[in-house]
């Protein structure tokens, strides 16, 4: 088999997003950021769908240029099916279906949660299998045993909000534009991590809750703003590294408890919240004391991007495992 190019597209939330893999190597990765979403305190779909399709063709264009190549030269376009925003994953597989028809080469569809763990095979040294991946995003948060870079088992998930969510919801409550997940681990750098409790509810298994926490952080800024209303102000520092310290613990309790059930110690995270500084400190503290291998994926490749499709799709294209072009987005497609 003569070396695979591929071309991938990330178009599933406020990414837009082209790379190019070549025999398994990333070459590039250009990705717009939707800044258009900041004012609104959350992404807001129709805005999302019409900045994908200002971007796609630049990007895509950038992409191909810097990379010194051709489409002629392309073996297959890769896309994310799914799970994500139908308006806005339609944008990309529409484009990557027109390409892949137009140069009849074949087409890869691309699941973004199993990407964002197979993002950790852009680099070296990455886990061996098994290993569990603690993803972490806007969208979701999951336990996923990874037997090999096709089967994937989730094996605990978010019952209601996902980390990212709460991360969101609560810096939107404290006044920070969206989103607020790199705000609070900013601010949780200066501050007290111990000067608030956060208590968390009981969840059984290795599932996660976050509504809770939400809620309860909700009512103390507002008892604290109704004795003093600039408590936020005063104390910004404390209650982002309370809240912060709160909700990595609650993600490293149940990682913790699924190491220990399925004996595996290669430990890796992945997802949007993974670049949180918390989130790693604390994980590399535990790791020694567990004597886990942890592997924590660069900042670039933690959020959106099409690297991690690209990567994806290379493990796909040597399994041959392509689609035809009837297939549809799929925006609840689960691992
Ligand atoms: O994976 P991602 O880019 O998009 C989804 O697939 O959802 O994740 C985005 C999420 C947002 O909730 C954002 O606030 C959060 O990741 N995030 C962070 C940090 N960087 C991104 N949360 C906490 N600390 C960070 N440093
Ligand atoms: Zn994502």
């Amino acid at each position: 088999m003569r070396k695979p190019i591929i071309l991938a597209i990330e178009s599933s939330c406020d990414e837009t997003s082209a790379a190019i893999i070549i025999n398994g190597k990333i070459v590039n990765n250009i990705v717009a950021t939707q800044s258009v979403h900041e004012n609104y305190g959350g992404v807001v779909p129709e805005l999302a769908s019409r900045a994908h399709e200002k971007h796609i063709v630049p990007i895509i264009d950038e992409a191909i240029k810097n990379a010194g190549i051709t489409l002629q030269m392309l073996d297959a376009v890769a896309f994310t099916q799914g799970p994500g925003l139908l308006g806005a994953l339609l944008v990309g597989a529409s484009f990557a279906k027109s390409l892949a028809f137009s140069l009849d080469i074949p087409l890869i569809g691309v699941n973004h949660m199993q990407a964002h763990i197979l993002a950790h095979f852009l680099d070296v040294p990455h886990p061996a299998f098994p290993f569990l991946c603690l993803t972490v995003s806007g969208g979701h948060t999951q336990i996923v045993k990874v037997e090999s870079a096709t089967k994937m088992e989730v094996i605990g998930q978010t019952l209601d909000d996902a980390v990212g969510e709460a991360f969101d919801k609560s810096a939107k409550l404290m006044g920070l534009t969206y989103p607020g997940g790199p705000l609070i681990d900013r601010y949780a750098a200066e501050g007290n991590p111990e000067r608030f409790i956060f208590s968390d509810a009981s969840i059984p298994g290795f599932n996660f809750s976050f509504s809770g926490i939400k809620t309860a952080f909700m009512y103390f800024l507002k008892d604290n703003m109704g004795k003093n209303s600039n408590f936020i102000e005063e104390n910004r520092a404390d209650i982002c590294a309370s809240l912060q310290h709160s909700l990595v613990r609650m993600l490293l309790q149940k990682l913790k408890k699924a190491s220990d059930h399925t004996k595996i110690r290669e430990i890796a995270i992945a997802g949007g919240v993974s670049a949180n500084k918390g989130l790693r400190n604390e994980l590399s503290i535990l790791a020694e004391k567990k004597k886990w291998n942890v592997y924590v994926p660069k900042l670039e490749y933690c959020t959106d991007n099409a690297a991690m499709i690209a990567m994806n799709a290379h493990f796909k294209y040597l399994e041959k495992d392509f689609c035809d072009l009837s297939v549809t987005p799929q925006p609840r497609m689960v691992i």
